[in-house]
Formats: structure tokens, sequence, C-alpha cells
């Protein structure tokens, strides 16, 4: 038997396998089906910073105003709060989530400010949530903000989140902060409990024959994992909180490979939702397949083994790789000879 335990953000897990933040918490009978193929904890889909804000300034205009202005209140509900669940309904089914499984259920703040709407995060913890996912999603396009303001900001808002609850916090970030691992120690910090990496920026679709410009929502491809990897084993053993991946873990050596590389839980939402939730038990029989025949009794026996700090090539995650990979000229497919060496 091998033992796939670990700690996460505080937590107790029997394996890292989670289900990442996505609209499966939505139905019950889903979110039975993930804990019965042996989820080791589910994250909530994310609350969303401008459906709070929507509901505090519509609560305030209730207080303020006459009855009969609820209408034209429900009209200043910016169209990003058209939503499934607004606010207190959000709370609703944390609850409902949680009663309906024993597994951990981690809710998600979606934002990129710091303000009232992070009074939220005092509620998640009495609906029931066992730790908080802050997810800090924020393309930043205006010419006159600075990276410096942007992680400033950051911070900021994990702190006050940290000063209004107890549940542990795991920040999900995006890759495009110039420094990150400096970045990532100054979310520390702050009081972030874990770093999720990464949040995918969702690109949007240019249509040269109709000009349209498409929002779009692609399932993710296993060619994202080594970014996260990456980030992971250069952050191992240096951030002192936890650390999980999202994005591209896609089977069990996926599984594997984050944790090599330093992972304390490892968060599917892709592979859940192409082949179905029974899809994590044999992600997770991988995982331990792997185990058995690696001979390795425990993966904490492995944990980080490859992370920057122990890995026995740590150049690998450095430029001098990447100055050595294109000198020689090392790509991995069939190449028009003549230009190969
Ligand atoms: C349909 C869908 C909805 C999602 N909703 C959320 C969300 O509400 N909050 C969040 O933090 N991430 C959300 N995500 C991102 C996932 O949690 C995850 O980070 C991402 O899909 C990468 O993991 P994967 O490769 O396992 O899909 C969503 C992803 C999908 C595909």
């Amino acid at each position: 038997m091998t033992d796939l335990s670990g700690r996460y953000l505080g937590l107790d897990l029997p394996h890292p396998v989670m289900v990442g933040a996505s609209p499966m918490v939505d139905d019950l009978g889903l979110v039975r089906r993930l804990e019965d193929a042996g989820a080791a904890a589910i994250v909530m889909r994310s609350l969303f910073e401008e459906e709070v804000e929507a509901e505090q300034e519509m609560s305030a205009r209730v207080r303020e105003e006459p009855a009969d202005s609820f209408a034209e209140a429900l009209s200043y509900l910016p169209e990003a709060a058209a939503t499934v669940f607004g606010p207190d309904e959000y709370l609703e089914q944390v609850r409902r989530v949680g009663e309906a499984v024993d597994i951990p259920v981690v809710a998600s703040l979606n934002g990129t400010r710091s303000g009232r709407w992070l009074d939220w995060a005092s509620k998640l913890g009495q609906a029931g949530a066992a730790a908080l996912e802050l997810n800090v999603y924020r393309p930043v396009t205006a010419m006159d903000t600075t990276a410096e303001r942007v992680e400033a900001e950051v911070v900021r808002m994990v702190e006050e989140v940290v000063g209004r609850t107890t549940l542990p916090i795991a920040v999900k970030l995006s890759p495009f902060y110039t420094a990150f691992a400096a970045f990532a120690h100054r979310v520390e910090v702050a009081g972030a409990a874990g770093l999720v990496l990464f949040n995918r920026f969702f690109q949007p679709e240019v249509d040269p024959d109709t000009g349209d410009v498409r929002r779009s929502l692609p399932l993710s491809h296993r060619g994202e994992l080594p970014l996260r990897l990456r980030w992971l084993a250069i952050l191992s053993g240096r951030f002192r909180g936890s650390l999980a991946a999202t994005g591209g873990v896609h089977d069990g050596f996926g599984v594997v490979q984050a944790c090599l590389c330093g992972a304390h839980a490892v968060q599917v939402v892709s592979p859940l939702l192409r082949h179905g939730p029974e899809h994590l038990a044999t992600i997770l029989a991988e995982v331990s397949s792997w185990l058995e025949e690696h001979e390795i009794a425990g993966l904490d026996e492995v944990r980080g083994a490859l992370s920057l700090e122990r890995c026995p090539d740590p150049a690998a995650y450095e430029r001098v790789n990447y100055v050595r990979l294109l000198h020689r000229f090392d790509v991995e497919e069939p190449i028009f000879r003549e230009t190969g060496r």
C-alpha cells in the first residue's frame, strides 16, 4: 500500500488530488460523484468582487431609498453580475456542498482590489468552508499602472482577507509577474497560507474574416503543465506555505510530476469536464501505480525531490539551460534536416 497523504493549507488530505474551482459544484449529484471517485477536497466556483459589490450597492440603496425604488436598484447591477449564484446564494451553496460531502470544501473569492467586498471572507467561514482561495485575475491594460502598484494592491488584498477570517488563505495567481519568486514571498509575508499556480488568462480569439474578438474558454492541454512545474520547483522549500498546481494536470503522471516539483495539492478540472467525475479515480490509481513501480512507500518521501533546491541539475530551471538548449538546437520533433545540425 502506498501512502499518498499530505497536508495542504493545514488540512490533512488522504492524497493530493482535489477538484479545482469550476461549475461542477453547482450540482450536488456531481459533487457526490466527485467525492465517490475519491476527490481529496473540492474548490467552489468563484464568487466575484463585482457580484458582491453590486449586492452591497443594492442593499445600501434599498436601505436609503423608499421600497418602490427596489426595481430601480436592480438595474444598477453591472452586466458581470448576471450570475449563477448571488452572494447569499453562494453562501447557501457552500453550506449545501459542505453538507453533501465529508471532504473539505474550499470557497473561492475572485477579484482585483481590496475593499468591503472582502467582508464576505468571514461569511464563507461561517458557511462551513474549510479554507479560502483568493483568485486574483487581473489583466492590466492601463499604460500608467506599474508592476509595483499591481503587486502592492494584491498584497493589500491578501492582508485584508487575512484580517477578516481565520480560514487559511491560498492565493491563486497568474504567472505574469516580473519577479515571481520575490512577489510570492511578499504574498506569504502578507499572511497567505498557500499559493495556487497558476490562473489561466482566457485569451480572446480574433477572427480576421468577421472582425470579431470572441471570448473563449478552452479546456486546458498538457502543454500548460511545465510552466507550473517550473515555478513549483523554484518555490518549493523556499515558500514556506502550501503549494498547489492547477492547469494541465490530466493524468496520474502529471500529479506525480507536480508533487516531485513540490506541490502539496494538485487541482484538476479540464480532465473531469472531458471524461466525467469518475476519471478522478483513474488519475489516483495511476499515481499509486507509479509509486509502486518505483518502490516508493509514500509521496512525502519524494515531494520536492526535483525542486530547484534539491534536484541534481538546478541549472535546468535557470537561464544557463536556455542558452544550452538554443545552442544545441534541441527540438523534440522531427525538423527539416538541413536546418538542424
Ligand atoms: C468552465 C470553467 C469554469 C471555471 N471557473 C473558475 C472559477 O470560478 N474560479 C476559478 O478560480 N477558476 C475557475 N476555473 C479555472 C480552473 O479552476 C482551473 O484553474 C483551470 O481550468 C486549469 O485547470 P485544468 O487544467 O485542470 O482545467 C474554471 C475553469 C473552467 C474550465
